[in-house]
């Protein structure tokens, strides 16, 4: 989605503005183009050499030319207003963001906001009562009539030591909201509930072994980020991962697989749509040693552990269901078709996202996914490539299309 596309980074002058620079990298990470913005006052922040070396292009700052420096052209700004596919201002202050809403063109950044053709997002970021502050809420109400994409702060701990909202979200989060836009995702899962579960499961052998797998967690995840900025009420069932919580996201942790069966159980006559892409182990051992095992008291360098299968989550919640949507995942290393359609079937699926770790990009631990979409009545869909939003955003799409089908 974002590869040889035009972004536009605009940074305006907040403490959060050294995250901005992480989020050059992404970009162009993805393949696109960034031109960086700066307002003069966000150079205190971060010196505009780290964003030109980043991006590898000259960051714009001033209006004008230096006096020391030749004239240039004066329409530099409705050219790259013409240049842009998208326009993000992170992190947006929210003197820049009134400025937006009274139409001024005091700077190069406000300017070039102006004369924008491209979709614009702005991420407002300041300190908790700025950002409460009845005017700053009327002026991000206005910008979201104005048909802006306001990608909300996060809440947390802020630089001056108070809590509350305000934080720029993470690089990522901020990528995947300009993928959704240049997509042209719109709030269509508004108020649906969706369930989600991701990442492995860990069975415990002894104090400090288990028995797991190598999910990271990255395509559940993305899978309940994409479905929060589609307006879903999102419950995520989180396996042991270091992944940060997507905005908007209810999360509840989980060690083990059985601890998965029963959360997702306690969930699911609630939800509408439950999507397993946790990778849950099928085995744990029969019973937890109290203490570490010992190899000195392994006789003969052989160590066995007995093992019981854990509860199979999808199949138990497909003779349950009523009203649900159900999608799971098939990680499939041989005759993949065959083996995916037996558990869309058995598991009484409406969806199946099938994917081979064995596949350059697929599976496990990277940013993308290689995947097949198979539906309940038989029809597959190859999706090359992808990054997992953009994946996600896929799955969703059907999702949109099952929950319409089912009115
Ligand atoms: O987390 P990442 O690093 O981003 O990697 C993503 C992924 C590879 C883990 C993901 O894309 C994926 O394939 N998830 C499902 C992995 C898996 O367990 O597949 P399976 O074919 O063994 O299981 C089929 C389905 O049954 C899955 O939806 C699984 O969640 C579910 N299941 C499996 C076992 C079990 N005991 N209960 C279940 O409900």
């Amino acid at each position: 989605m974002l590869e040889g596309k035009h972004i536009i980074l605009g940074v305006t002058a907040g403490i959060a503005a050294y995250k901005s620079t992480l989020l050059v990298r992404e970009f162009v990470r993805a393949g696109a183009h960034v031109q960086v913005v700066m307002t003069p006052a966000a150079a205190q922040f971060v010196t505009p050499l780290t964003f030109a070396t980043l991006s590898r292009r000259e960051v714009i700052l001033d209006m004008f030319p230096p006096p020391d420096q030749p004239a240039t052209q004066w329409t530099k700004h409705i050219e790259l207003a013409l240049w842009g596919d998208a326009m993000v201002i992170a992190p947006a202050t929210a003197n820049t963001i009134a400025k937006i809403v009274c139409g001024m063109a005091d700077n190069f950044l406000t300017s070039l906001v102006l004369a924008l053709r491209c979709p614009l997002l702005v991420a407002p970021s300041m300190d908790v009562d700025m950002y409460r502050n009845d005017v700053t809420q009327q002026n991000i109400a206005r910008l979201r009539e104005r048909g802006i994409t306001v990608i909300e702060p996060e809440a947390g701990e802020l630089a001056s030591g108070l809590v509350g909202p305000g934080r720029l979200p993470e690089p990522p989060a901020i990528v995947d909201a300009v993928r959704d836009v240049l997509a042209g995702v719109r709030s269509d899962l508004q108020d649906r509930r969706i369930l989600v579960t991701a990442g492995p499961t860990h069975e415990p052998i002894d104090p400090v072994r288990f028995i797991g797998n190598r999910s990271s967690g990255k395509m559940g995840f993305a899978l309940a980020a994409a479905a929060a900025r589609r307006g879903a009420t999102v419950t995520l069932i989180a396996g042991p991962v270091v992944l940060p919580t997507p905005p908007r996201v209810r999360r509840i942790d989980v060690v083990t697989a059985r601890e998965m069966h029963d959360a997702v159980l306690r969930e699911f006559d609630g939800t509408e749509v439950l999507i397993m892409a946790a990778a849950v182990a099928d085995f744990a051992p029969s019973s937890v040693a109290a203490e570490k095992i010992k190899r000195e008291k392994v006789a003969g360098g052989i160590w066995t552990i007995d093992c019981v299968t854990n509860p199979d989550i999808l199949r138990s919640l497909g003779e349950r269901k009523t009203h649900q949507i159900m999608i799971g995942f098939a990680l499939e290393t041989s005759d993949e078709l065959a083996h995916a359609r037996q558990k869309l079937t058995g598991k009484r699926l409406d969806l199946i996202v099938m994917n081979n770790p064995k596949v350059p990009g697929a599976g496990f631990g990277s940013d993308t996914n290689v995947v097949t979409l198979l539906s309940a009545d038989g029809a597959a869909v190859e999706i090359p490539r992808k990054a997992k939003a953009d994946v996600a955003n896929d799955i969703l799409d059907r999702v949109v299309r099952l929950l319409g089908a089912s009115v």
